[in-house]
């Protein structure tokens, strides 16, 4: 076959804040260092973070208050030593950054300003006006450049190489012209982001079809907690472009067809600022009860008119372009139409703090890690507090890339790959290739994303899930039998990565709604209509997911662990 094997200590997959912050540590500390990326690194979705990065910095608050605020958000699933571990962490993480570069927007005494949000019980979130992610990514990329990181830029991998318990490499082509090359290393991290692509109304990037998630889960690695997806309360409505929370955080208010407050009726407390899946259910509730504003009654207002031009144009200058260029509504002048669109993905691929990914419960994978929002820690539970995913990035992007270069120094060996190793995903790719038949991707892409939304989205049912099992079936047997890959050629071929991106999305989003259909309670951001209580009793526990090669998935529960937040119920 001739498929060239490059050999490195660490192979990192994706560029984001993550993969980039462990690429650098990894490269600084001697270690040879590749990281693969389907997009050019500053394109990653980290880029998109806009409203902040938590870190108790003021005499106002606390690492404590920090914790109990992450915990609370989580409705109680987050492991409670990993949520101590992050906070903890913050504010060196915050000034790791600022040494490197990063540009945050400052107070009038010189030290670092922090807006609030939601669930939070001081203003914690530092920011670089509402282009915080864009910020960060910009400095740490530049930095690991110059510690010498060697970025594959729009290499796209489609594998894992694992084999008795041990992951030794990366299966990848080239997205300019399908050339095959197997990257072998002593480690692996997988920084591949996340997967709310799979729901129709959605503020992640194109780029966000869960690849990683899937390419483990292939190999009979477990997925975990993959029902709690967060819905961001503020989409812009019809394309769900996020407008940040940084926009309530300001001052920003919710409003209905009436011109009534209704957060006052849903979290009379916190408002506007509860966590992110009590406002959103509240927005959807609002227009379903006949509420809604716009063209389709689909959405509520935001009006930021009172905060004043200044205001806007200094703290949310990006926003207000978003919602002229997508909806020619100026915030200055007039409130704009949204609401809650899919987000984030607090589940994935299961790892333990130091970002070494489970096997199962009890076992881990030798040599391969996680980091990011492919991962699941699982600091964020049930429900994400806004503003420490660009932490959590940042964080543990760092931390394991230290723990790799611990394991690398104590002395992980190198499992020579061959040829063979790339045969079974080469096979892979010239069938699907090659497939003709009537069924096109971006169609089946569409009937899933419109089902998700529909059946597995804000409010859930046990009928609704149950449809979507049967419906995600269908569209994975019509995806394998019967769909059409129109350009046949090598060079640029998206329609062949469209296809390979929405098997993996098809796969993974089995694992959301088989997990959410058998978690008969609520909890942060799922919610069963039908049992719409949280029940400690039974499911205070992680989902971990399991797909045998037929597609099937069978489920396990693990221990959260708790810690000296005990549980409550959740208020606003
Ligand atoms: O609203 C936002 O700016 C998003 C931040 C986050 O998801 O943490």
């Amino acid at each position: 076959m001739g498929i060239p094997i490059y050999t490195y200590d660490a192979v990192i997959v994706g560029a984001g804040l993550a993969g980039t912050a462990a690429a650098r540590e990894l490269e600084k500390a001697g270690k040879k260092v590749a990281v693969i990326t389907k997009l050019h690194p500053l394109r990653s979705h980290s880029g998109a973070a806009q409203g902040g990065i938590n870190a108790a910095l003021s005499d106002e608050d606390s690492i404590e208050l920090h914790e109990f605020d992450t915990v609370k958000g989580a409705d109680y699933l987050a492991d409670q030593d990993v949520v101590e571990l992050m906070c903890k962490e913050a504010p060196e993480t915050i000034r790791w950054a600022e040494r490197m570069g990063a540009a945050f927007s400052r107070n009038e005494d010189g030290t670092i300003a922090q807006r609030p949000f939601g669930g939070q019980s001081s203003p914690r979130a530092c920011y670089a006006k509402d282009r915080t992610g864009l910020t960060l990514l910009q400095t740490i990329y530049e930095q690991a450049l110059r510690e010498g990181v060697t970025f594959w830029d729009e290499w796209y991998a489609a594998d894992i190489i694992y084999k008795e318990g041990k992951v030794s490499g990366v299966v990848a082509f080239n997205i300019r012209n399908l050339e095959y090359a197997i990257f072998n290393a002593k480690a692996v991290m997988f920084a591949t982001g996340g997967y709310a692509r799979a729901y129709k109304i959605n503020s992640n990037a194109h780029a966000n079809t869960g690849d990683g998630l899937s390419i483990v889960a292939r190999h009979g690695l477990p997925l975990e907690d993959m029902e709690f997806v967060q819905f961001h309360p503020s989409g812009l409505s019809g394309n769900g472009v996020l407008i940040s929370e940084a926009a309530r955080g300001e001052g920003g208010r919710l409003l209905n067809s009436k011109g009534e407050r209704f957060m006052e009726k849903y979290a009379p407390n916190k408002l506007e600022l509860a966590s992110r899946d009590v406002v959103s259910r509240a927005i959807i509730n609002e227009i379903r009860e006949g509420r809604g504003v716009g063209p389709r009654k689909d959405a509520v207002y935001i009006d930021l008119v009172h905060l004043g031009k200044d205001l806007i144009m200094e703290r949310l200058p990006e926003l207000r372009d978003l919602a002229i260029t997508f909806l020619g509504l100026d915030m200055v002048k007039e409130p704009i139409l949204i609401s809650a669109t899919a987000h984030y993905s607090m589940g994935g691929i299961p790892m333990d703090k130091d970002g070494h990914v489970r096997k199962n419960n009890t076992e881990f994978v030798e040599g391969f890690y996680a980091a990011g929002e492919c991962s699941c820690s699982s600091v964020h539970g049930a429900n994400r507090l806004g503003a420490n995913s660009v932490l959590e990035a940042l964080f543990f992007g760092r931390h394991v890339g230290q723990s790799m270069i611990q394991d690398l120094n104590e002395g992980i060996t190198l499992r020579k790959a061959t040829e063979d190793d790339a045969k079974a995903m080469i096979d892979e790719i010239t069938l699907t290739l090659n497939r003709n038949g009537t069924d096109t991707v971006p169609g089946l892409r569409d009937e899933l994303q419109q089902s998700m939304t529909d059946n597995a989205g804000v409010f859930r049912t046990e009928e609704t899930l149950a449809e979507q099992v049967n419906i995600l079936k269908e569209l994975r047997r019509r995806f394998h039998e019967n769909c059409r890959i129109d350009d046949k050629s090598k060079i640029f071929n998206t329609d062949l990565q469209e296809a390979i991106e929405l098997g993996h999305m098809l796969d993974f989003s089995l694992f959301i709604v088989e997990s959410a259909l058998a978690r008969k309670e609520s909890r942060g951001a799922h919610f069963r209509e039908d049992y719409d209580t949280r029940d400690d009793e039974n499911f205070l526990k992680h989902t971990m997911a399991y797909m045998d090669e037929n597609g099937n998935i069978t489920l396990d529960y693990m221990d959260v662990t708790l810690g000296k937040h005990e549980l409550k119920e959740r208020t606003y």
